[in-house]
């Protein structure tokens, strides 16, 4: 029986960042022995929020409660925040860890520079995200968000204006496209940047192919990572017998002697220990 890891599977470039930067600070931390905070989960998985507190990392949930501390530093997550937290940071004298993703920042960047020319500022994604929330910050004037293809034939604008479109990260590529088209063809004067990230896009490709072949499929991550639970919808409809774990303890495995190939992947939030974990004990005990 063969056990096979599939590609893409695990933490993307931009957690895997954030992962780094947080270690970073913990080491720092255990010499100047000042109080570190992430500013909501760094990533969405319970096993490595509780790792982070056990070394000293508080997670801040709230605008009030970030208001309300005086010392040390914040790390703020590959998501990224409104401009808004950072001056809270600034006049509170805390130390700004930025683990924002660079993909995330350079959508900062554009939505600044073209609405600060006078572009209404078009997200597409799903509005109430993080991501999103601190994308619309970024913007000199109100963003529109636009979740579906109503939202954008619900869409009015005024004479002459001038739009620029951009989507979060995490967004289906086809679907931003179908938007795109609608805008397109009602004649506004747009410029479309796609800000898509692929990260997402090639592990859900990995995945697919991998759970067309295999017999028992296993998906690792978070209960609530988004992008874990679509990993799983996109393997089910591949592969039936397709597991749905959080860690090692989770699983239940009973694999008949006609099982040739398991598969294995996990969602963004996943650390390659947990994987890894998974991976050696299917392999020995199997
Ligand atoms: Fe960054 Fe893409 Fe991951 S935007 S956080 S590398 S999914």
């Amino acid at each position: 029986m063969e056990v096979v890891r599939a590609e893409s599977a695990g933490f993307c470039f931009g957690v895997e960042k954030a992962m780094e930067k947080a270690y970073r600070q913990i080491e720092k931390k255990a010499k100047d022995g000042d109080k570190i905070y992430t500013f909501g989960p760094l990533i969405h998985n319970e096993e490595v929020v509780k790792e982070l507190k056990q070394k000293g990392v508080e997670v801040i949930d709230s605008v009030e409660e970030l208001k309300e501390i005086k010392e040390g530093s914040v790390i703020i997550r590959s998501h990224g925040v409104s401009r808004e937290i950072y001056h809270i940071l600034e006049e509170r004298g805390v130390e700004c860890i930025d683990a924002t993703c660079p993909f995330v920042k350079r959508i900062h960047k554009i939505v600044e520079k073209e609405s600060e020319q006078g572009k209404k500022i078009i997200i597409i994604g799903n509005d109430g995200h993080p991501e999103v929330e601190g994308i619309k910050d970024w913007c000199h004037s109100p963003a529109i968000v636009i979740e579906s293809k109503e939202d954008a034939l619900n869409f009015t604008f005024e004479e002459g204006e001038k739009l620029c479109i951009v989507s979060q990260t995490t967004f289906n590529y086809n679907k931003f496209q179908e938007l795109v088209e609608i805008f397109k063809k009602r004649g506004y004067d747009i410029s479309v940047v796609n800000t898509i990230c692929n990260a997402t896009e090639e592990r859900q490709t990995a995945a697919r192919e991998l759970a067309a072949k295999a017999d028992v499929m296993i998906v690792i991550g978070g209960i609530n990572s988004s992008n874990t639970r679509k990993l799983y919808e996109i393997c089910k409809s591949e592969c039936e017998d397709t597991h749905f774990i959080q860690t090692l303890d989770d699983l239940n495995l009973d694999l008949p002697k006609s099982v040739r190939l398991v598969g294995i992947t996990a969602g963004a939030s996943t650390p390659n220990n947990i994987i890894e974990e998974v991976q050696n004990y299917v392999r020995i005990n199997f």
